[in-house]
């Protein structure tokens, strides 16, 4: 969800006004995306290098989870569209915790999709923390399925940890950040120039259109 700050600087807003747009572009994709049955959508809403970020943007996106996830989360129940949150835990606010967990609670039985929202997320943090897990419960050799199961339960994630289809990166930066590295080893990377908060149905046709374009071999030779 890359480019919020920017779009709002350019329309001679404060950063935060565009992360609040931003939770409306959040709508527009959920409901794009059932229509579209994407099985599964994860978004990147706060890395956890973003805590170095000023204290009162820091603030202004905790405080927009608070105040929309209840409302957001009764809508995702009513669309059937489970939402979890993966990442950290130990660094949020109580009252953050508190609303995601109302939120997955109000949302489990959901089956059109699944939303994961990234929250104090870090591949590499997560990475590191299956590696040191694996290492202090070893017994022989552990196997790669012992691994993912050790992600999953560093970043609160569901297991067998899913691989990533499509990775779209709004806001004009082609890099990764830190994001899903052990899931996108071959996922499609697609970039857009378009701000978060300008992506909407049209913008993710384009995506997917892109996607279906693409030959996915796995490191394989193409059928014949
Ligand atoms: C990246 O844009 C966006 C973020 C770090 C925050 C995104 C969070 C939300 C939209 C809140 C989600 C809340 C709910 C309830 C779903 P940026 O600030 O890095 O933009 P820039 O690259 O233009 O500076």
């Amino acid at each position: 969800m890359d480019g919020n700050g920017r779009w709002a600087n350019s329309r001679g807003l404060p950063r935060t006004a565009g992360h609040a747009a931003g939770v409306n572009t959040v709508r527009t994709v959920v409901e794009a995306a059932v229509r579209r049955k994407v099985g599964a959508l994860t978004l990147y809403a706060f890395s956890s290098d973003n805590w170095h970020r000023p204290r009162t943007e820091v603030g202004a996106i905790m405080q927009l989870l608070v105040s929309r996830l209840p409302k957001e989360s009764r809508k995702l129940a009513r669309e059937g569209v489970r939402l979890s949150v993966i990442g950290r835990r130990d660094r949020l606010a109580q009252d953050v915790i508190r609303a995601i967990k109302a939120a997955e609670t109000r949302t489990h039985a959901g089956t059109q999709l699944h939303l994961r929202l990234a929250l104090d997320y870090s591949a590499r943090g997560a990475l590191a923390r299956a590696a040191r897990h694996l290492k202090s419960n070893r017994n022989g050799r552990p196997a790669a399925q012992d691994f993912e199961s050790a992600l999953a339960g560093a970043y609160h994630c569901e297991k067998p940890v899913p691989d990533v289809d499509l990775l779209i990166r709004t806001g004009g930066e082609q890099r990764l950040s830190d994001f899903l590295l052990w899931e996108c080893a071959y996922a499609e990377l697609y970039f857009t120039r378009c701000p978060w908060p300008d992506f909407n149905d049209a913008a993710l046709d384009e995506a997917l259109a892109e996607f279906c374009k693409r030959q996915r071999r796995f490191g394989r030779v193409p059928s014949a």
